[in-house]
Order: structure tokens, then C-alpha cells, then sequence
């Protein structure tokens, strides 16, 4: 069996930085797990290749001594314990704004642009923008190979944030030496916008924006500090979080300043429908398991919908977790009622036991 990506309209890639621990490490997860909040970590995130596990012919399969057999099948749990991003039609957009909003801000002198991507919790977010960071820089060391440029920061707004906190943020990713408690904010502030300055950033990621309250007085000194480095960066600003729309971000004179310079792009579950499916085959077609039948999880969609509220998140981790359970058991196929074993998030627990008892 070939497994490829091809038949569906979305396209599949290994995302190496979310691999799950405690699965079998065929030695290509180990180093692939830093975190992506500094730029090391970045940086390897944007240049790991994705995982490349090609099904043994089943001859040379039933041949295997006990040792091999051992690591074919550590290295296959290690491939579906990483999470393969499909390119989703969010994903998509989110990508071609994001392009489209770095070349036109390369030539703003005024109040640039930026991008807000807000949806539930678990909806692919993060996933998205980090993909758009991926591209961006990607596209960047092709253009200029030599350079010693940083084309993207990715940060976390943090929870009940300072000023000094986000600016540290920054001070992180960047590996600036550790800030004196004596060090003022705007010092910090400083030394990361030269950096950043020096080094050609154009993208800027903020990630978990809803952390940004600005009915509160912290929340306020925050989002005055991001608006420091957005009017001091020529960079373009894309931020991310849970129903930004709502939790307060937008409101006041500042939140009503952010909105006005943000094209802003939802997330959400996925309805029962054509691109749910295109989903499954795309998570299938990563499948790499002896007695799975091509197409039997995507005859599954309903029930996979049902399953997981057309969560992402919820089927990324139902079929990954199935995979590897099929190849612990021996039984090498996503079945119902290996599906059915699996345990997946309390959102989607709940949500199913909700509708099961409506029905
Ligand atoms: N494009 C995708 N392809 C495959 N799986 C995905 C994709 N997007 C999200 N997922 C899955 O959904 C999970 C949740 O995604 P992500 O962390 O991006 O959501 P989020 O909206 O940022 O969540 P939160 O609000 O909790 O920060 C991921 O760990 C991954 O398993
Ligand atoms: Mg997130």
C-alpha cells in the first residue's frame, strides 16, 4: 500500500514541534521538541523535515526478526505520534492574508496593517499562524540565502501580563542576555525593537491575545506597550485567541484602534460536509498500518463528526492515538471499535453525551 495525500484537496505536512512525549522515539523526536518560543526552537520547528515512513512490503514484513520488528514499529508509533498539519481552508486564508499584508506594509510609512485569527479554544489557532510563520520565513531564507536575518518572532501574550513581561517575551525569543531587575521596561523595549530592527523582522506573531485585558489597568499598560513595538517595528503584527471578538480585546479606545487596523479571521469546529471529509483523508492518507483498508476512515466521517464535534484538534488526536493503539494491539486497522475505545477530550466527551441523550 502507497499512502500518499493525493485524492483530496488538502495537502499534508508533519508539524515535528507538537510530537506527543512518551511515544516510542525512533530518535527523530528527541531533538524536535523545543519549544517554538525561542528562536532556536523556531528555527527548527520551520526546518525539520517532515516524517518519511514508507509501509513494508508484506513479505519483507512477515520476515522481520523480533529486533527489527521492534524498531519498525517504534519508528511507525513515532510517526503517528506527530501531528500532521492539513492545510485547512483556514489555513489557507490565513496564510494568503498574511502574505498579502507583509508585501503591502513593506512600503507603509503610517499605521500598518495586522491579522487576527479568533475562534474557540482547540481550533487550530496556533497551528495556522505558526504555519503562516513557517511559510513567511521559508520564503524569506530562499530570497536571501546568506543573510543573517530573523524574518519572524513568534510570542505568547503572557497571563495577567506587564509590559515587562511581553517585552522579556520578546528579549527570550530573541536570547538577549537575562534582563537585570534593575533593567526598566522600556529599556527592554529598546534593545528588542534594535534587534529586531537589525535583524529585518517582518512578522511579528502574538499568540494568545486574549490574555490582553483591557478593562484592566495591566491589560491597558500592555496593549499601550504592544502598540509601542507595532509603531516602532516595520513589521506586520498578527495576533491569535480564544473569541477575541468578545473577550474585551476590541473594546475602549484602544481595542476600537486595534480593530480598525485588523482583517479578522475566524476559526471554529468543523461542519458535516465536504471539507470535514477532505479532512479525514488527509489524516488517513498519513496512516501507516498493515490491515487498514484505503478510504475505511473516511466511510467513518459521520461517525468521526459525531465523535468529535468537528474539533480538529479532537480528530487529530482520535486517529493518531487509534493508529498507535492498532499497531500496539497487532490489530493494524482504524475499526470502530478500536475508535470507540479511545479516549478523546472532556469538550467532545461531553458535547457527544450531550447530543447522544437529545437524540
Ligand atoms: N491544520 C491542522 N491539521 C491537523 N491538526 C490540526 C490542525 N490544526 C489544529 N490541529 C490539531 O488541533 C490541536 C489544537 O490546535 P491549536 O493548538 O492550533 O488550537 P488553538 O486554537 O490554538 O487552541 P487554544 O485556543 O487552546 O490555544 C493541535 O494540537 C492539533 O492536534
Ligand atoms: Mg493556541
Amino acid at each position: 500500500m502507497v499512502v500518499t495525500s493525493s485524492g483530496s484537496a488538502m495537502t499534508v505536512e508533519a508539524d515535528p514541534s507538537q510530537a506527543e512525549s512518551g511515544a516510542g522515539d525512533a530518535g527523530q523526536l528527541e531533538d524536535r521538541r523545543l519549544p517554538t518560543s525561542t528562536l532556536d526552537g523556531w528555527r527548527r520547528f520551520v526546518h525539520a523535515d517532515p516524517s518519511i515512513v514508507e509501509l513494508l512490503h508484506a513479505d519483507r514484513w512477515s520476515e522481520l526478526s523480533e529486533a527489527q520488528r521492534r524498531d519498525y514499529d517504534e519508528a511507525r508509533i513515532a510517526h503517528h505520534a506527530e501531528l500532521v498539519v492539513v492545510t485547512t481552508s483556514a489555513i489557507s486564508e490565513i496564510t494568503e492574508e498574511g502574505r498579502l499584508l507583509t508585501l503591502m506594509n513593506q512600503r507603509e510609512i503610517g499605521a500598518r496593517r495586522g491579522l487576527m485569527v479568533s475562534g474557540a479554544a482547540a481550533t487550530g489557532k496556533t497551528t495556522a499562524i505558526k504555519q503562516l510563520g513557517r511559510v513567511h520565513e521559508l520564503r524569506t531564507r530562499a530570497r536571501f540565502p546568506r543573510s543573517d536575518r530573523i524574518p519572524i518572532v513568534y510570542v505568547t501574550c503572557p497571563p495577567k501580563g506587564s509590559p515587562r513581561k511581553l517585552a522579556m517575551e520578546f528579549a527570550r525569543f530573541l536570547g538577549l542576555p537575562p534582563v537585570g531587575a534593575r533593567q526598566n521596561v522600556t529599556d527592554i523595549a529598546d534593545a528588542v525593537c534594535r534587534v529586531l530592527i537589525d535583524a529585518r523582522t517582518d512578522l511579528v506573531i502574538v499568540d494568545e491575545i486574549h490574555n490582553l485585558n483591557l478593562q484592566t489597568s495591566a491589560g491597558e499598560d500592555l496593549s499601550d506597550h504592544l502598540k509601542y513595538f507595532t509603531e516602532h517595528l516595520p513589521a506586520t503584527f498578527v495576533y491569535a485567541g480564544i473569541d477575541v471578538e468578545r473577550s474585551g480585546v476590541f473594546t475602549g479606545t484602544r481595542g476600537r484602534q486595534l480593530a480598525g487596523r485588523c482583517s479578522l479571521i475566524p476559526t471554529g469546529p468543523f461542519p458535516y460536509g465536504d471539507e470535514w471529509r477532505q479532512l479525514v483523508a488527509a489524516m488517513e492518507a498519513t496512516l501507516r498500518l498493515h490491515q487498514h483498508r484505503p478510504g475505511a476512515l473516511v466511510e467513518q466521517a459521520k461517525y468521526l463528526h459525531a465523535r468529535t464535534g468537528g474539533m480538529i484538534g479532537s480528530l487529530a488526536h482520535l486517529t493518531r492515538a487509534a493508529a498507535i493503539r492498532a499497531i500496539l494491539s497487532g490489530t493494524e486497522a482504524l475499526t470502530q471499535p478500536l475508535l470507540d475505545k479511545v479516549r478523546i477530550d472532556h469538550a467532545a466527551e461531553s458535547a457527544t453525551r450531550r447530543a447522544s441523550s437529545t437524540r
